[in-house]
């Protein structure tokens, strides 16, 4: 979950550093560091703290020259310190590495070193890899051919850059299971753990796979198996705009992203769904006949797109619908075949437990679908099949944009199925019709946010906090609750409605605050008797509706525009991503890098 950039070419290295660093503080930010080759010496500022740190340190002055690799780290091996931040240069201070990713049999792999005379001076998994190269240098004489043999040792996870004075003109970068571009500009290349680090300079990348190499030149770009065989690789045009990933007018990336969500839900929908025609995917040939069920696995928010989702797909394609976490999928032995269709999501494409359970769900012959924003990601790769959502870079540590966006896509690819498997209707066409109607009902939302704001207020000094619904109202509940805690540090919990009364119920006192969601005509009177019943014991209660409801004593109610059930999960979930925002906004909180979280997490 670190964040890597490098850079070759004609400018000076540390600025293109230090810029594609802040825009992946978003990666991990307990420490940052740089090291530029400079007349064959290998020069290295770094310490703990934010990359603003790195960038106010006077020494960094002192690093001129082109070639140069930074990181910025979320700690896993040792606490953030100077020592433990990268990059780390191997004892002849010849070789230096930046490292995402866990290096799982580093205390093999140190002891094996040490018994050769090589010492440590963090306690990082990473100071392992350029002492491999270093030793393996000593034999071969050969950089490439010694970090190859070293990657080979390595067991986990990486994305590396290398730099030595031996290399001269050159980067080497290697991966497995974390993510790495190269981002292609004239006579000058960057490299980054993700696209929005270099957007500024190009549009054009490679993509490294798993077990490659890549020599990085400022006019060259080679690429090697791990036997270092030659192998061709594809330029991808990524069509982000750079300005998508700057703040604009904004405070936060989270506030800009919450107000892009009209537009990019737009996009998403683009021309795969229109008025009176059925919907329309590019290569999406999966035989539904035999699919008898469906299994959406994810992580946080984007298993919650799948829990939102669920009742589109058996309401309309009448296949049964589970949806698990990736880290419980991969472990529970799940029951699927070949006969069922898996569904990935995620925004970032490079989620560790999303991509184990992939391969888990491929090795077992399932049909694997891939729900991703980020183009060219680890798990488009793997799956059989992948449809991109439209939301552009998505900075803010706490998704937003990207699960209103994936609510909207699976919505579309649900009606998508039901179209294949012949069950067209009345109710159909017009859910069809809603969709395309969103993006002008969530502008409306957005443009009043007072209440909002004046609640958020009010309750943001308490320690817990209840979210409550029933079916998408629920499943949008958690989503709410899940944004509170990332970003407001408050302790929140969303239960569904109905279970109030079987223990959580105990917990309501004077003052308690509870968030009801009530957007279902079928269910909005129960809904609301759950809410006068915490009223009844002292809850102060915020109600998100679009149905008349009886007068109770809220001290906020949020009306949002009406539409069917199955998608009001993409209008209730503005208000509770705006409720959040703003207490922790009260809070005085960086609600763009909340504590401890990191935005794509690569490790397990
Ligand atoms: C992290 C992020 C969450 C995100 C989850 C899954 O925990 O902080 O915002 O929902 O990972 O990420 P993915 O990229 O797979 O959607």
């Amino acid at each position: 979950m670190c964040g890597i950039v490098g850079y070759i070419g004609t400018k000076k290295a540390v600025p293109v550093l230090i810029k594609g660093l802040l825009s992946l503080e978003y990666r991990g930010y307990d420490s940052a560091g740089i090291c530029v080759l400079n007349n064959n010496v290998l020069d290295v500022v770094k310490d703990k703290g934010r990359v603003k740190n790195l960038e106010e340190n006077p020494e960094l002055s002192n690093l001129i020259g082109n070639i140069g690799i930074a990181h910025t780290r979320w700690a896993t091996h040792g606490i953030p310190s100077k020592e433990n931040s990268h990059p780390h240069l191997d004892n002849s201070g010849k070789f230096a590495v930046v490292h995402n990713g866990i290096i799982e049999n580093y205390t093999e792999l140190r002891s094996m070193l040490e018994k050769n005379g090589y010492t440590f001076l963090s306690q990082t998994d990473t100071e392992v890899i350029p002492n491999l190269i270093s030793y393996y240098y000593e034999s071969k004489k050969d950089v490439l051919k010694a970090v190859s043999l070293a990657v080979t040792d390595l067991k986990g996870s990486y994305a590396i850059e290398v730099i030595s004075p031996y290399l001269k003109d050159s980067i080497i970068v290697a991966r497995k299971d974390s993510p790495l571009v190269i981002g292609i500009g004239e006579n000058e290349n960057y490299i980054a753990s993700d696209i929005p680090a270099v957007l500024n300079y190009t549009n054009k990348f490679y993509f490294l796979e798993d077990n490659e190499i890549s020599v990085i030149k400022k006019g060259k770009i080679s690429f090697f198996d791990s036997s270092l065989n030659p192998i061709a690789k594809d330029i991808k045009d990524i069509k982000w705009d750079a300005t998508s990933s700057e703040k604009g007018i904004f405070e936060d990336y989270m506030l800009k992203e919450i107000y892009e969500q009209p537009q990019v839900i737009m996009e998403t929908i683009g021309s795969r769904l229109k008025p009176n025609e059925k919907c329309y995917f590019d290569d999406l040939d999966i035989d539904l006949k035999n699919i008898n069920k469906i299994y959406v696995v994810a992580c946080g928010t984007a298993m919650h797109a799948g829990l939102a989702t669920k009742y589109t797909f058996e309401h309309f394609c009448k296949i049964p619908v589970e949806v698990d976490m990736a880290s419980e999928f991969r472990y529970r032995n799940p029951l699927i075949d070949k006969n069922t269709l898996c569904i990935f999501i995620s925004q970032s494409g490079e989620t560790a437990d999303t991509i184990a359970a992939l391969k888990l769900a491929k090795n077992a012959g399932c049909k694997t679908l891939a729900v991703v924003n980020v183009i060219g990601s680890s798990i488009t790769r793997i799956a059989d099949y992948t449809i991109y959502t439209h939301a552009g870079p998505e900075i803010a540590v706490a998704s937003t944009k990207a699960y209103t966006c994936q609510v909207v896509l699976l919505n579309i690819l649900a009606v998508y199925f039901a179209e294949v498997l012949g069950y067209e209707s009345k109710e159909l066409e017009d859910f069809k019709m809603e969709i395309l109607e969103l993006p002008a009902k969530l502008k409306l939302i957005l443009d009043d946010t007072k209440n909002i704001q004046d609640f958020a207020k009010e309750v943001y000094t308490k320690q817990d906090l209840y979210f409550i619904g029933r079916n998408t109202d629920y499943a949008v509940s958690m989503e709410g609750s899940l944004k509170l805690k990332e970003i407001s540090y408050i302790h929140s919990e969303a239960y569904a409605a109905g279970e109030l009364k079987h223990g959580p119920i105990a917990l309501i006192e004077n003052g308690v605050t509870v968030i009801g969601v009530a957007t279902n005509p079928n269910l909005v009177e129960k809904t609301m008797s759950n809410l006068e019943e915490v009223i009844t014991r002292g809850a102060n209660v915020m109600v998100i509706t679009n149905q008349v409801i009886p007068d109770i004593k809220a001290s906020c109610i949020i009306q949002i525009p009406k539409c069917t059930p199955m998608l009001s999960p993409i209008l209730s979930v503005i208000p509770l991503q705006l409720f959040a925002y703003y207490i922790a906004k009260n809070k005085n909180l960086d609600v763009d890098k909340p504590r401890n979280l990191a935005k794509s997490v690569t490790v397990e």
